[in-house]
């Protein structure tokens, strides 16, 4: 038996099997991939084990479903039987965006317990931010279990299941708008005369250490925007010209489109 097994070891499957693995032992560890040479590299830097899709829906007490939300009825209806001859207790962790936890067990018919998360890229090197709900059927100590797994992925935080789409499109999608912020950053800062290497990587830990300052701090983000807005210096100049480019309606649209695609889904 084992304790975690991943079903899709891509980007977010991946990434969430590496932060397990760091406050886990890769002994409990079980990974498989349509493609099985991308589980068994990842297996191989994780020291876990490579199985099928059956091994894990068989062995597994926690199951991560990490392909893609339109695969993912398919690869339900694959491992129903495997699940419903099941004696012992598993939960099922589901990351696929708009997918409702009713909806996995409607696919299976049965009332299974269901953590729905909502994770980021960055859990990868453990800061990323990880939203989840669970359905009735999961108990206190599952909740805790799942919550201690991802301890090493960066921030969990809980939420009820009709907000997750919305805190989807703010972090689950928000490295994407952010890498572009810091791009932007960088090609600004090589056009006054820096190398783009040192270029991105102070825009990086600007990015990074303004973020900080909004969580350490608690202070709202406009507040500490006023701070490095001296009278009549540099700073409101390019705030000037952020606002005559419309970057806040920009980045309040992509957030909303987002959103907006995750109801379509
Ligand atoms: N990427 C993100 O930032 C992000 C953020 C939040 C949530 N999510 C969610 O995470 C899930 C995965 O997204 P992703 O970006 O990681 O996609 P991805 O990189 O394409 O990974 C999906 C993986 O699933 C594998 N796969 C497909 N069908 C399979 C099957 N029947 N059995 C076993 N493995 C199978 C694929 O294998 P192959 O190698 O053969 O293609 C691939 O490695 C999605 O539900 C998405 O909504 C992603």
């Amino acid at each position: 038996m084992y304790k975690f097994g991943f079903i899709g070891t891509g980007n977010m499957g991946g990434a969430i099997a590496e932060a397990v693995a760091r406050s886990e032992s890769p002994k409990n560890i079980i990974v498989s991939n349509r493609t099985r040479e991308k589980a068994e590299i990842l297996a191989e830097r994780l020291g876990c084990t490579v199985g099928d899709n059956d091994d894990i829906a068989e062995k597994a007490k926690y199951i991560f479903l990490g392909v893609k939300p339109q695969m993912l009825e398919n690869l339900l209806i694959s491992i129903k039987d495997k699940l419903k001859d099941r004696k012992d207790r598993f939960v099922l962790v589901t990351m696929a965006a708009a997918v409702t936890m009713e909806k996995i067990c409607s696919l299976l018919g049965e009332n299974y317990p269901v953590i729905r998360i909502m994770p980021n890229t960055p859990v990868s090197i453990g800061m990323g931010t990880t939203v989840y709900c669970v359905n009735n059927s999961v108990s206190r100590d599952e909740k805790e279990e799942f919550v201690f797994a991802m301890s090493k992925s960066g921030v969990t935080e809980e939420t009820d299941e009709k907000l997750i789409d919305a805190a989807s499109a703010v972090s689950g999608c928000g490295p994407a708008f952010v890498y572009m912020f810091a791009q932007s950053m960088a090609d600004g800062a090589v056009k006054c005369g820096l190398t783009r290497a040192l270029a991105i990587k102070l825009a990086a830990q600007t990015i990074m250490g303004a973020g900080a300052m909004i969580i350490e701090t608690e202070r709202h983000p406009e507040s500490l925007k006023d701070d490095v807005c001296s009278p009549g210096g540099t700073t409101i100049e390019g705030v000037e010209a952020l606002e005559k480019g419309g970057m806040r309606a920009a980045v309040i649209d992509a957030v909303c489109s987002s959103y907006n695609k995750n109801k379509k889904l």
